[in-house]
């Protein structure tokens, strides 16, 4: 596996690659990379000749309590991961690369609608600077299709609605969750977790599941959204949402409608806060 900081040298490899009439797959990532990225680089792999991933911590996407410091950069494993799963490069840029003129000074891509409501309310700003420096990453990689995890199921909408809107010439595709034995979704997040903590976290899950089931059974969305709520709280959480809202913008259904719609929840257990989703189609 090639790995590349600079613009330059990124782009050199992959016009190689037009050359021979190869495509190409891209996963963005932030580092610190489990099984879960795992799965986007072989998704990747099944739906291009080549595949290159991204480590890049981005500052614009972090809010003001939100740790950026902090951050775990573990790039030296992230590259033996990547390299294991067929990766064929690895961009990992620096600063400069993504932000030549600073990171305040930057252009922005903002998303309107989608990205006011639930992650978008909690975190304000956070979806501007992902979509920001997603679409800094599409010019440079320039990729036929790009692979986003459904975990972050608001994130895959905002990047797929400034893909249409922009008209950028790649095609994004979703790729499952992947869980514990448990059920709970995996993410970085998971290793700030105390035993007591993991014990209590696939709860989110078994709710969602509930939620489905409430639906399925009839059961006002309003009522089902309340007990979801009702039973973090009792289990030790501290929700943020627990919510069934439309799959394809996030807006509050219709009390009649009961396709396209996806279970949400965001709650925070002890420091960490979790979030995880679950489509009903
Ligand atoms: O999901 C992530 O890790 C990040 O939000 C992304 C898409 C790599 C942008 O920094």
């Amino acid at each position: 596996m090639q790995i590349v900081q600079d613009a330059a040298g990124l782009r050199a490899t992959i016009r190689g690659w037009r050359i021979q009439g190869q495509t190409v797959g891209f996963v963005p990532t932030m580092g610190n990379l489990h099984e879960g990225h795992h799965s986007l680089i072989k998704l990747a792999r099944a739906r291009a000749d080549r595949v290159v991933a991204s480590v890049f911590v981005n500052p614009t996407q972090f809010g003001p309590g939100e740790d950026f410091e902090r951050y775990p950069r573990t790039l030296a494993q992230d590259q033996a991961g990547l390299a294991e799963m067929g990766c064929d490069l690895l961009f990992a840029p620096d600063p400069a690369t993504i932000y030549p003129f600073g990171a305040a000074q930057s252009v922005s891509v903002h998303v309107p609608g989608l990205t006011c409501t639930l992650e978008g309310a909690h975190r304000p700003g956070h979806f501007d600077g992902v979509a920001t420096v997603v679409c800094k990453l599409f010019n440079l990689v320039q990729p036929d299709v790009a692979v986003f995890g459904q975990k972050d199921f608001q994130q895959l909408k905002v990047i797929e609605r400034m893909v249409r809107d922009l008209a950028l010439p790649l095609k994004v595709v979703a790729a499952p969750t992947l869980r514990a034995a448990d059920g709970l979704a995996l993410s970085s997040r998971n290793q700030y977790l105390s035993a007591e903590e993991r014990a209590l976290a696939p709860q989110i899950h078994q709710t969602l599941l509930k939620m489905h089931e409430l639906l399925d059974k009839g059961h006002a969305r309003k009522v089902i959204e309340q007990v979801a709520a009702s039973t973090l709280e009792r289990a030790g959480f501290q929700p943020d949402y627990a919510v069934i809202r439309r799959a394809e913008d996030l807006a509050e259904p219709a009390d009649d409608e009961t396709r396209g719609l996806v279970a949400l929840i965001a709650a925070r257990l002890g420091n960490t806060r979790l979030i995880d989703n679950l489509p009903f189609d």
